[in-house]
């Protein structure tokens, strides 16, 4: 009986074929909302331009500085790109951003990212250098131009204040400013997707998604200029960050969200939004599986029916312990070392159960990410009016590099349902920081030449 019970939480997670096809076409359906000028009410896939018209050619050249906000780790960097061999180098300090300010106020958020600067300036023995900067920022914004992006609105793990509806290009240039004590010249806002398809196409020219599996969840393309009508011109390409994570705000989900996805909506800074986002992606996977032991304790069918203070706590099961969980390649001893790690007390039964729950919610949130990308890889095919299409995705993110089987379902779930699509992913090596680079150096070579 018990088993029965257990069943039937995990059966909420599995998808059939035929749900995931529907979950593809509505995806499909919401891509070719957002591009439209009046965008529809229920629209919440955002599609926004990103003025990233090209990937490089190979002649960038030149030092820039980068600034990578908004996953794991904040980073900054230095990159030199020589021409012609294709080669850069890179240099990079991770800084932490402790929460008081992840969720302060936005001055002292960009306080302290130029102090970040600051610091790494003095560490490269930089000191008063004026280096291009390209700005990785991982939040969706409404750019004018390749220098401007308004933040909509913050999600995953950010909440500082008065920063909504402001461009963070202009908040940065003003930290920059009261700081006075260098200049820098800001040419660039990318998002880490973009950041990712640019690290990425710079080796392959095939690349022309970029796809983020990590912290949050995201996914950008080269979109045909005339399908995009907020933007003037019908010749060549855009890259377009759809911003997906958004999809499912407008209720088109309600059928496979569970009450233990409602209960992890209901426990985050943004509640009502990113539903896919938070069914998909790292910051929330050990979330649902939380709620999930949790509701399992309750009816008795783990821990001996007791609600640990460890398993009321919000964060504990990190993607790196998701992953561990779940590999393969460890006993049941050690799962249960580390739920022991993890200040959860359980028995041979209740690692067996755990890693259960641990696959089902993963498996789900892979298939979700496949539904998502079969419908950009067949918009693509079919816009372009191709039988067949290859094309190469690149990939960056926590989750998808470290998760045991992640990728492989992924992978899997694009083929059974983009079948006239040759997908082939590549993952980025280098994160998004050398790709808002490699946009930098473009879009300063292209300014210069306007001059
Ligand atoms: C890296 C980027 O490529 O991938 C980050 O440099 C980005 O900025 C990240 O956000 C996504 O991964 P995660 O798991 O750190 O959120
Ligand atoms: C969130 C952000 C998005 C970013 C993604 C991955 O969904 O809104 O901009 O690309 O996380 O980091």
């Amino acid at each position: 009986a018990q088993r029965k019970q257990i069943d039937k939480v995990l059966a909420l997670f599995r998808l059939t074929q035929e749900q995931l096809v529907g979950i593809r076409n509505k995806m499909r359906v919401e891509f070719e909302y957002g591009l439209k000028k009046d965008t529809h009410p229920l629209a919440t896939v955002k599609m926004l331009p990103t003025y990233v018209c090209g990937m490089p050619d190979g002649t960038e050249k030149g030092k820039f500085l980068a600034l990578d906000l908004g996953g794991t780790n904040f980073r900054v960097l230095l990159v030199k790109i020589r021409s012609g061999r294709r080669s850069v180098r890179m240099y990079n300090k991770i800084f932490a951003i402790p929460l008081e300010i992840m969720q302060g106020t936005g001055e002292e958020l960009f306080d302290h990212i130029v102090q970040c600067i600051a610091d790494f300036l003095d560490y490269m023995g930089l000191k008063g250098a004026q280096l291009p900067l390209g700005f990785t920022f991982s939040f969706p914004c409404r750019q004018a131009s390749i220098d401007k992006g308004t933040l909509i609105e913050w999600t995953k793990g950010f909440k500082a204040t008065d920063c909504e509806g402001e461009d963070v290009v202009d908040m940065l240039r003003e930290a920059i400013k009261r700081r006075n004590e260098f200049d820098l010249d800001i040419v660039a806002v990318v998002n880490d997707t973009v950041g990712t398809m640019m690290t990425c196409g710079y080796e392959d020219s095939n690349c022309e998604v970029g796809l983020i599996a990590g912290t949050g969840s995201n996914m950008c393309y080269m979109e045909e200029m005339r399908n995009i009508e907020l933007v003037e011109g019908d010749e060549g390409k855009m890259c377009i960050n759809t911003e997906w994570g958004g999809f499912g705000d407008n209720g088109c989900l309600d059928d496979i969200h569970t009450q233990y996805d409602k209960e992890v909506d209901e426990g985050s800074l943004n509640p009502g939004k990113q539903r896919y986002e938070k069914m998909t992606s790292g910051m929330y996977l050990g979330e649902i599986v939380r709620q999930i032991l949790i509701d399992l304790t309750k009816q008795g069918l783990l821990f001996r029916g007791q609600i640990s203070e460890r398993l009321r706590t919000r964060g504990i099961f990190e993607t790196k312990f998701l992953s561990q969980i779940e590999s393969d390649r460890l006993a049941l001893l050690q799962v249960r070392r580390i739920l022991q790690q993890l200040g959860l007390d359980s028995t041979c039964e209740d690692s067996i159960v755990v890693k259960e729950v641990c696959g089902a919610v993963s498996r789900r949130a892979a298939q979700l990410y496949g539904a998502g990308l079969a419908a950009i890889v067949e918009k693509r095919r079919e816009d372009q009016g191709l039988e067949h299409m290859r094309i190469t995705v690149g990939v960056d993110g926590t989750l998808y590099k470290l998760h045991p089987h992640f990728s492989r379902i992924l992978r899997e779930t694009v083929k059974e349902l983009a079948p006239q699509c040759d997908v082939m992913f590549m993952l980025s090596e280098d994160g998004s920081g050398k790709g808002a680079a490699l946009i930098t150096a473009v879009a300063k070579r292209l300014q210069q030449a306007q001059r």
